[in-house]
């Protein structure tokens, strides 16, 4: 089966999916996206996500050209025409097509993008790979609470972070704290108790953090939302990230220090097996 895409209203192969040269989103990446998975065919917290969409588009300004339910229609047409097992879907809209100018076009048509692709079938690798991370000044837009499709700061911070032998960067603030990583937001764990950077512009209000937090909590665990600072980080029990994609993803090093082991450690491992016991039916 090949990857399909929605664009301009009609499904086709992703491989003959195309936008115009002067849309918005490759002008001036004028757009924000919402990444959604499955599990067991079905998608996983939509109604969430349609939600934060809903948002980032308050966020820029920008009216969907599509309800709600109009949007959910197509996650599921889509998801049932790939016929993937397990699915991960990406929805970008822009603010459309018009001649390269900074002021908003005026009567011009948001461009939506959907994209869905195959993902791996639930299993347990997550806990058995941890990862090397880099923490570095955070140098992206101060709006990073807008899912926006503006990543180029995300894609050379995670070239960044390779360049210097590790797997993903976290970003920290001009007072210390640590807020999120390219792609993902932060836990750690002191004495027992886990601790996740509260809310607030300069991170994703990730859908899977929200998840974890429930999580954590319903199995007795304290999860606190308070700042983490680059100490906090180099002196944890344990350290994950968390996504949609990822799920979570152990760490096993900050700056080069290690933290927890070459494995989740038994705090994360225990609010891993929760999410996916409520989640994922595993
Ligand atoms: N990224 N923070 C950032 C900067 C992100 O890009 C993401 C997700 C998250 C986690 O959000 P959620 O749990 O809702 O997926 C946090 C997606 C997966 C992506 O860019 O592909």
């Amino acid at each position: 089966v090949p990857d399909i895409a929605f664009v301009n209203e009609k499904f086709m192969p992703l491989g003959q999916a195309t936008v115009h040269v002067e849309d918005r989103g490759f002008q001036f990446a004028d757009g924000v996206y919402e990444a959604v998975r499955t599990y067991h065919g079905r998608p996983f917290a939509l109604d969430e996500h349609l939600a934060r969409l809903d948002l980032s588009l308050a966020g820029i300004k920008l009216v969907a050209p599509l309800s709600r339910s109009e949007l959910a229609g197509i996650v599921h047409e889509g998801i049932r025409l790939a016929g993937y097992r397990e699915s991960v879907v990406y929805i970008q809209i822009t603010r459309g097509v018009a001649p390269r100018h900074r002021r908003f076009p005026t009567n011009t048509k948001p461009t939506v993008v959907l994209t869905f692709r195959e993902c791996p079938p639930v299993s347990d690798t997550p806990l058995g790979k941890a990862i090397r991370i880099v923490t570095l000044d955070d140098f992206r837009w101060g709006w990073c609470h807008i899912k926006s499709v503006a990543l180029l700061a995300s894609v050379l911070a995670y070239e960044q972070a390779h360049a210097a032998g590790a797997d993903d960067a976290v970003f920290v603030e001009p007072d210390g704290t640590v807020t999120e990583s390219t792609a993902g937001n932060l836990f750690v764990v002191k004495e027992s108790r886990v601790r996740t950077p509260p809310l607030g512009p300069k991170l994703l209000a990730g859908i899977t953090r929200g998840k974890f937090i429930e999580a954590a909590r319903s199995i007795g665990l304290t999860c606190d939302e308070l700042p983490v600072t680059r100490d906090d980080l180099y002196a944890a029990d344990e350290v994950c990230l968390t996504s949609t994609t990822v799920e979570l993803v152990a760490v096993k090093s900050v700056d080069n220090r290690p933290v927890g082991g070459d494995k989740a450690g038994p705090v994360t491992t225990r609010m891993f097996q929760q999410f996916r016991k409520v989640h994922a039916g595993a």
